[in-house]
C-alpha cells in the first residue's frame, strides 16, 4: 500500500485546557497512520500556542502563530496552505468533534469520495446538550443554505466544522471565507465530484467557552449572499417589495396629507414606485449592466412594468372567471407571472449582461 499523509488542521483560540487531550486522542485514533497536526493559533491570551508547541516533542504537531484573532475560517485556510498531507482533516480543538471518527472518514476517501463530512444530521448522528433554540437556529441556518445554494441541497450538514477532503479539492482555488462556515466555501468553490457524510455526535464543550457570537449569524447571512447564484433575483425581489412600500406610502401622503382624489393619487403613486424601482435597479441590482442610454432603459422599464401588470390582471381574471380558481390564489398566481415577466424582460432586454 502506498503511504499517505493525513494533515489535521486545528484552529485554536484559548483552548489551552483542551489541546493536550485532543492531540492524545488523535494519536490514539490514528495508530499506524502517518499524520501531522497543524495547530493554527491566533495569539491566544491563555498561551495555547506554547502548550501546543510543547507537545511537538512527543507528537507530530506544528504550530502556526498568527498575530491576532483573525477568525476561524481564515485560520483553517492558513492551516490547509501550510499542511502537506494528501488528505486534510479540519476539526475544532474543544473536543466537540471526536477524533475517533477520523478513521471512518478516511475509509470513505479511500472508497473514492472527495469530501467527507462528519455530520450531525444523518442517521446515527446527533447533538448533545443543545436546547430547543440552539437546535432551531442550526436547522434554520441549514434550510436557508439549501434554499440559496443548489450545490448543498443533497447534504444534511453543510455547515459542519468537521470534515476531510483530498488536497486536490482546494488546490489552486482561491477562497474568500468569512466568519465560521468554511465548509460552505469548500462545497461551492472546491473541485470535487463525490461527497459523503459520516455520522457523529457533536459533544458538549467541557472546558473553555464557545467563540460563536450573534455577530456570526450576520456574517453567515452575508456569506450566503456572496455564495448564492440567485443574487440578482434576490435583489430584484427586495427592490420590488420596497417599491410596494413606496407605492402605498406615496398614496397615503397624496390622499391624506394633500387630499388628492384616488384616481389621480393612485396613478401618481404607481409612477413613484416605478421610478423608485428603476433608480434602485440602476444603482444596485444592475449597477454593472448599465449599457447605453439611461433614458432608453427608463422608458423600457415603464413598458416592462406595464406589461407585467397587464399580465397579472389578465391571468387573475382568467383563473377566476374561466377556471373558477379562488380569488386570492388567482391574484397571487397573477402577481407571480407578472414578476417573472418583469424580471425576464429586465435581465434580458433592459439591463443586459455585457458580452465579455
Ligand atoms: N485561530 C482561531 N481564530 N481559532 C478560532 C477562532 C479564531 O478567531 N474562533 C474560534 N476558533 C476555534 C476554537 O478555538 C475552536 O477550536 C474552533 O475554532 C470552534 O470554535 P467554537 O467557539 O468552539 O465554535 P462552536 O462550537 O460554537 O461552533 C462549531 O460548531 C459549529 C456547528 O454548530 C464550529 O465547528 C463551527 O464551524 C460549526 O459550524
Ligand atoms: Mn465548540
Amino acid at each position: 500500500m502506498v503511504s499517505v499523509l493525513i494533515s489535521i488542521v486545528v484552529p485554536t483560540y484559548n483552548e489551552r485546557d483542551n489541546i493536550v487531550e485532543l492531540i492524545r486522542r488523535i494519536d490514539k485514533a490514528l495508530v499506524g497512520v502517518d499524520y501531522e497536526v497543524v495547530v493554527v493559533d491566533d495569539n491566544s491570551p491563555d498561551g495555547t500556542a506554547d502548550v501546543a508547541e510543547g507537545l511537538s516533542k512527543d507528537y507530530p504537531v506544528r504550530v502556526i502563530r498568527r498575530p491576532s484573532k483573525l477568525g476561524l475560517a481564515t485560520a483553517v485556510l492558513d492551516g490547509v496552505k501550510n499542511s502537506r498531507g494528501d488528505y486534510v482533516v479540519v476539526m475544532d480543538a474543544d473536543l466537540q468533534h471526536p477524533p475517533e471518527v477520523i478513521p471512518r472518514m478516511y475509509e470513505e476517501l479511500v472508497k473514492g469520495y472527495d469530501i467527507v463530512i462528519a455530520s450531525r444530521y444523518v442517521v446515527g448522528g446527533s447533538v448533545r446538550g443543545w436546547g430547543f433554540i440552539r437546535r432551531l437556529i442550526s436547522r434554520t441556518a441549514i434550510l436557508i443554505a439549501k434554499l440559496l445554494i443548489p450545490k448543498v441541497r443533497g447534504i444534511e450538514d453543510p455547515i459542519s466544522g468537521f470534515f476531510m477532503f483530498r488536497r486536490e479539492v482546494l488546490e489552486d482555488i482561491s477562497l474568500s471565507p468569512k466568519g465560521f462556515k468554511i465548509l460552505l466555501e469548500v462545497l461551492v468553490k472546491g473541485r470535487y465530484s463525490r461527497v459523503s457524510e459520516v455520522p457523529y455526535t457533536f459533544g458538549v464543550r467541557v472546558r473553555g467557552t464557545s467563540k460563536l457570537s450573534s455577530k456570526e449569524l450576520i456574517n453567515y447571512i452575508t456569506h450566503l449572499l456572496t455564495l448564492t447564484p440567485y443574487k440578482t433575483l434576490l435583489k430584484f425581489l427586495v427592490v420590488g417589495s420596497l417599491g410596494t412600500l413606496v407605492n402605498l406610502g406615496v398614496l397615503y401622503i397624496l390622499r391624506y396629507s394633500l387630499g388628492i382624489q384616488h384616481l389621480i393619487a393612485s396613478a401618481l403613486s404607481i409612477e413613484a414606485s416605478v421610478i423608485n424601482n428603476y433608480v434602485l435597479h440602476e444603482l444596485w441590482t444592475f449597477k454593472d449592466r448599465r449599457l447605453g442610454s439611461w433614458l432608453v432603459r427608463l422608458i423600457k422599464f415603464h413598458g416592462s412594468t406595464a406589461l407585467a401588470v397587464t399580465i397579472q390582471y389578465i391571468t387573475s381574471q382568467i383563473l377566476y372567471y374561466v377556471l373558477s380558481v379562488e380569488s386570492i390564489t388567482s391574484q397571487f398566481v397573477g402577481i407571480l407571472l407578472g414578476f417573472i415577466t418583469n424580471y425576464t424582460l429586465s435581465t434580458r432586454f433592459i439591463w443586459r449582461k455585457s458580452k465579455s
